[in-house]
């Protein structure tokens, strides 16, 4: 019998991680709708890619047009939302791989709602912080437009609160930095 991985038990996570020489955890970006979580989750996806380690971006288009397309933007719906992220979130992390969540995720309680989820200790929280004047500016996708007509309901910032990341583990300002320095703050803090 191989005595390092018994047939009759479900392998741990830490062997997962010894196979992939990494560790699992939880880059979680939370800011505004075009504040840039994306972009910049990208390129350090891009960077952690190149240092061969296994990484998963979720985001609004990977999460709310398939397991979480029932949803809307209630407070209900955006709690149900990060929860369901959250839950699958903890089975990439568990599995040892980088994931980078790149949502809203507008309130404290929220945001707190995934960190327990997936546990404090693989939770890294980014607040991307760009001011809202900035987001509209860019209005990538016509959405600032159209919820300031009353076409769009409960638009985060408009219509809808967002509240600052209090004790953000990182902070970027993509007004004031380039993503490439967005990225490296990242890494240092997770000392990748
Ligand atoms: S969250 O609040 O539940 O965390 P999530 O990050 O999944 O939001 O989705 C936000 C994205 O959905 C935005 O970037 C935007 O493109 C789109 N969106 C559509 N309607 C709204 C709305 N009412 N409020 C915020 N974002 C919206």
């Amino acid at each position: 019998m191989n005595t390092i991985f018994p047939t009759d038990k479900i392998l741990l996570r830490a062997d997962k991680e010894k196979m992939l020489k990494q560790r699992g955890i939880a880059i979680w970006m939370t800011g505004l709708s075009g504040s840039g979580k994306t972009t910049i989750a990208i390129a350090l996806e891009q960077e952690l890619h190149k240092k061969g380690l296994l990484t998963q971006v979720l985001d609004g288009d990977n999460i709310r047009t398939g397991i979480n397309n029932n949803l809307g933007f209630s407070d209900i719906d955006r709690t149900e939302n990060i929860r369901r992220i959250a839950e699958v979130t903890k089975l990439f992390v568990n599995c040892g791989v980088i994931t980078i969540c790149c949502f809203v995720s507008p309130t404290e309680e929220i945001r707190n709602i995934a960190k327990t989820i997936i546990g404090p200790t693989d939770f890294i929280e980014v607040y991307v912080n760009t001011p809202l004047e900035i987001c509209e500016q860019r209005d990538v996708k016509g959405l600032y437009a159209r919820a300031r007509k009353g076409e769009v309901k409960d638009f985060t910032g408009i219509s809808a609160p967002f509240e600052a990341s209090v004790n953000p583990n990182v902070e970027v300002k993509t007004n004031e930095m380039s993503v490439e320095e967005s990225v490296k703050r990242i890494l240092n803090k997770i000392n990748i």
